[in-house]
């Protein structure tokens, strides 16, 4: 751990929880289109893009959509969940996290985003954390969604600091995988911790401060 530098965070499911809005959206979607759905199903959707999804759920229904209608859904889908968002406040932000990621920036690490949602700025601003990281990398820069690892890759590029010298944090198997795929660990949380993949499990957020002791020492470098 002494060579990690930045600590890129996953949004849904590690800074906040949005899975239930998500879930929410999902199934309303699901429900229109009489496409059978259930909260296992949802689990396979952490960390995939929205259009990643929507192919997932055309596949479950056995149905052949368009492009076009493909968009129109998944259009759908996401105002449905704009709309639950619009009901997050600070309040959401568990105090657990806001400290915990104080105190890492306190130690002297960079702290990034690195999640394929499009709703990755508005859900930090529904926070109150506007501002608060190094930088965002997010759905609205990458092409290619989680387990490919250009968002992760495309977080550190943005602090120009070598891959090798980030953690990523992630509660997504398909996360975990794409943090690999970057050349970086994994510290894993919810999901990806209960099914045991990633380097480090977390048994809780705040675990990440015996992982990552102060940098103090860099003063010198
Ligand atoms: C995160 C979530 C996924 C979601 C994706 C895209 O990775 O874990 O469940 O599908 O973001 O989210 P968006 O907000 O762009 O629809
Ligand atoms: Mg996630």
């Amino acid at each position: 751990m002494e060579n990690i530098k930045a600590v890129i965070f996953d949004l849904d499911g590690v800074i906040c929880s949005t899975d239930e809005q998500h879930y929410q959206g999902w199934q309303a979607l699901a429900d229109r289109l009489g496409i059978p759905f259930s909260r296992e199903v949802n689990n396979r959707f952490r960390g995939v893009s929205r259009m990643a999804c929507m192919d997932i759920l055309e596949e479950i229904g056995g149905k052949h959509y368009t492009d076009e209608e493909k968009v129109e859904y998944a259009t759908w889908k996401n105002d449905y969940y704009r709309e639950l968002l619009g009901e997050m406040s600070p309040k959401d932000l568990s105090e657990e996290v806001k400290s915990t990621l104080d105190e890492l920036r306190a130690r002297g690490y960079l702290l990034t985003i690195g999640s394929s949602s499009k709703n990755t700025r508005y859900i930090l601003q529904r926070l109150g954390l506007e501002g608060y990281f190094d930088a965002i990398s997010d759905g609205t820069n990458i092409v290619k969604s989680k387990p490919d690892p250009e968002v992760f890759l495309k977080s550190a590029d943005f602090l120009s600091m070598p891959y090798e010298n980030c953690l990523v944090v992630e509660d997504a198997i398909s996360g975990v995988e794409a943090a690999h795929a970057a050349g970086m660990k994994a510290a894993a949380v919810g999901d990806a911790a209960e099914n045991n993949v990633g380097d480090y499990i977390l048994e809780s957020f705040s675990d990440l401060l015996r992982l990552l002791p102060g940098r103090n020492n860099d003063l010198n470098e």
